[in-house]
């Protein structure tokens, strides 16, 4: 069943494609990247995620966004897919600091609309908090580059259920893009995931198969393995079913820096686990 972007009529395949492994250190050839890209959007993938902040450090700030966007313009879907991307964290020397400052927001707004090459961003997500700036400042910025046409959709990233609601009294809030899989379920146990559910926004889990190293706890996980056997599937194909079992608003993102990783994580559109099975997965934890 496709997802719908927050209240929008923008509808999507139920598997985005995380674009962030193809432009962190150790990232692939760009061919390669190319490649993952392409194979996504020609299995169905229509949702993208990216950030001005996936890059090596500041000086190739930008690197996901030209990269996705390069490849998504020079293909026969440029249309139909939707490009979401992320402001709010710097990369000096590498590290990931937060500035929120309403200003900082704005310039990379503007600049991620330079590296995306479009008018407008089809959901821009305020990439984390930031403590040293007043949230409401921060969201108040992205509701005037709302109003002003730059962005058509705001989403939070990294939020509490508190964030959501004082954000909400400011500006529509369409997505919220957090960290869950079915090894971390803070969201499921405090109630946020459902809370979107139930308030129409869309709701994106980070790392859905564990994040960039560990994915690779999945395949010890003796639950996962006898269930992937099941279905003839791989662990990481339950961990998405699992996660799309969670609700219509839900909207997972695994990440690729290979081409087989997003050729099998599509495939979990088309797995139903069982109640039994959704229940064992449930009490799995870290
Ligand atoms: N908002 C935030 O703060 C935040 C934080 C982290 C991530 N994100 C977003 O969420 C996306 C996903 O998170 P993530 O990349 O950290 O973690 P992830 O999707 O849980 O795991 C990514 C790694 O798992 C491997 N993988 C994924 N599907 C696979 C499959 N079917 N079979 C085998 N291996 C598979 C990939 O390996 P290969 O690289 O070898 O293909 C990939 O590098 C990111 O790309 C990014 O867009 C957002």
């Amino acid at each position: 069943m496709k997802r719908v972007i927050g209240d929008t009529d923008l509808e999507v395949f139920p598997i985005g494609l995380g674009a962030m492994p193809m432009s962190l250190r150790g990232r692939p050839s760009e061919e390669q990247a190319k490649a993952v890209i392409l194979t996504a959007l020609e299995a169905g993938v229509d949702f993208i995620d990216t950030a001005n902040c996936y890059c090596i450090d500041n000086s190739d700030f930008g690197h996901n966004e030209r990269l996705v966007a390069g490849v998504v313009r020079n293909s026969s879907n440029s249309a139909r897919v939707i490009i979401a991307t992320k402001g709010g964290l710097t990369r000096p020397q590498g590290r990931w600091e937060t500035d929120g400052r309403p200003e900082s927001l704005r310039s990379a707004c503007e600049q991620s609309l330079e590296s995306l090459g479009v008018e407008t961003i089809d959901l821009y997500q305020y990439h984390a908090p930031d403590t040293a700036v007043p949230f409401t400042e921060s969201i108040g910025e992205l509701g005037r580059l709302r109003e002003e046409g730059k962005i058509a959709n705001v989403g939070l990233s990294n939020v509490e259920q508190h964030h959501i609601k004082i954000a909400r009294k400011i500006v529509p809030i369409a997505s919220v893009q957090n960290k869950c899989n079915v090894l971390y379920k803070k969201d499921l146990a405090n109630g946020l995931l459902d809370y979107c559910g139930v308030e129409g926004i869309t709701y994106i889990p980070y790392s859905p198969v564990g994040g960039g190293h560990g994915h690779r706890r999945l395949s010890g996980v003796e639950a996962l393995s006898t269930i992937a056997h099941e279905h003839d599937s791989s662990v990481y194909c339950i961990a998405l079913a699992w996660l799309l079992h969670k609700g219509n608003h839900v909207l997972p993102i695994p990440g690729a820096s290979r081409v087989a990783s997003i050729e099998d994580s599509v495939k979990a559109v088309d797995i139903k686990l069982s109640e039994e099975e959704v229940l064992s997965l449930d009490a799995l934890s870290e």
